[in-house]
């Protein structure tokens, strides 16, 4: 078993990595949340019928009463009537302030799920089984949930740090290879942003089996980041913004894209190549880091290059949450693990983008 231990004062939580953790995932809630006696699971339409029998078999054999509520499978259900629809089956269920909420599934059910854990009876313990390799590097550890509004992705939301993580790497076994390879870009920004010597591990292993052969280490190392960035700026006001490096980009990407055409995964590969390459004219970045980046997305099929027009790039710009006043700050790489907020006017940004070479 890998353990990491997400120190914050007051909201200490163990994030626990091991193969076949899903069938024992009722014995270490019960530590984690000894007073509960009913837990609401929260799953989707496709995680529910692989795992969720599992799951609800090991947690009514340490003694919990459970009910299991299953969403559709998708982005669309991260919205507030199905957050809605939560509360009121809590609620039903008889769920008291004692008890707790699971989230098994990707980041859609661990986003959802966590706001109406952090909301229903103002706040409920809850417990996040991420089942995509995103949710288990991303998403499932620093307490960021939220329901996306018509106005844009994760506007009504919360920090809300769950009592236990738990991590099982045998459901990637079943995760379809580009759900893997979106994940593998969020994993590859740990690598740029944080730990050299893990970029150019993560490079060595060009493919999925490569890469299950040492899954362990991957999310241990990738959670480890997480937790020292979370420990440090919980509320995102500093440091926490380095997990944004190829975010913003990304998000002009996925805006572009309506949502459909690229997947996050894929607008963030994209986004961290543009960064890369924008650090570069800033003389931020060394000339050699793009290409090392491009490599090492590349040789796993992830996209490197995205076409936006400059409409939608100044749309995602001034909209983007990240950015304040009239300047917004852009994550670039002084080199390949390390990175730095960098503030400039928006509209400079759009210049630099405007120049960035075209593939
Ligand atoms: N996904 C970025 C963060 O948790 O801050």
């Amino acid at each position: 078993m890998k353990t990491l231990t997400v120190a914050l004062p007051g909201r200490e939580y163990d994030i626990l990595i091991q193969r076949g953790l899903l069938s024992q995932a009722g014995e270490y809630i019960r530590a984690a949340v000894p007073r509960a006696v009913k837990l609401a699971v929260v799953t989707d339409s496709n995680v529910g019928p692989l795992y969720s029998g599992t799951v609800l078999d090991s947690l009514r054999s340490a003694g919990f009463e459970t009910a299991l509520f299953t969403v559709p499978a998708g982005e669309k259900s991260k919205n507030p009537s199905q957050l809605a629809q939560l509360w009121e089956g809590f609620m039903e269920f008889g769920l008291t302030r004692t008890d707790g909420v699971v989230a098994l599934g990707g980041g859609v059910v661990g986003d959802l799920t966590g706001f109406a854990a952090a909301t229903i009876l103002r706040g409920v313990a809850l417990v996040q089984i991420p089942t995509t390799l995103l949710a288990q590097v991303d998403s499932s550890v620093g307490g960021k949930v939220a329901v996306d509004l018509k106005a844009g992705k994760n506007l009504a939301g919360a920090f809300y740090q769950p009592r236990l993580v738990l991590m099982d790497p045998d459901v990637l076994n079943t995760l379809d290879l580009p759900q893997f390879i979106d994940g593998m870009a969020e994993v590859i920004k740990y690598g740029c942003i944080w730990d050299a010597e893990f970029f150019d591990f993560l490079a060595a292993r060009p493919s999925k089996p490569e890469l299950m052969a040492d899954i362990g280490h991957i999310l241990y190392t990738c959670c480890d980041i997480k937790r020292q960035v979370v420990m440090k700026d919980e509320l995102d006001t500093g440091l926490r913004m380095v997990l944004n490096f190829g975010h913003t980009l990304g998000h002009a990407y996925e805006l572009a894209g309506r949502y459909v055409e690229w997947s996050h995964g894929e607008a963030v590969a994209a986004g961290m190549c543009a960064a890369a390459k924008l650090g570069v004219a800033l003389s931020v970045t060394p000339p050699e880091v793009p290409q090392k980046i491009e490599a090492a997305l590349g040789s796993l099929g992830q996209v490197t290059w995205i076409s936006c027009s400059m409409e939608e790039y100044a749309a995602a710009i001034g909209l983007d949450k990240k950015g304040a006043g009239a300047d917004i700050t852009l994550i670039l790489l002084d080199k390949i693990g390390h990175a730095v907020p960098c503030k400039m006017p928006r509209v400079r940004l759009l210049e630099q983008l405007e120049a960035l070479p075209d593939r």
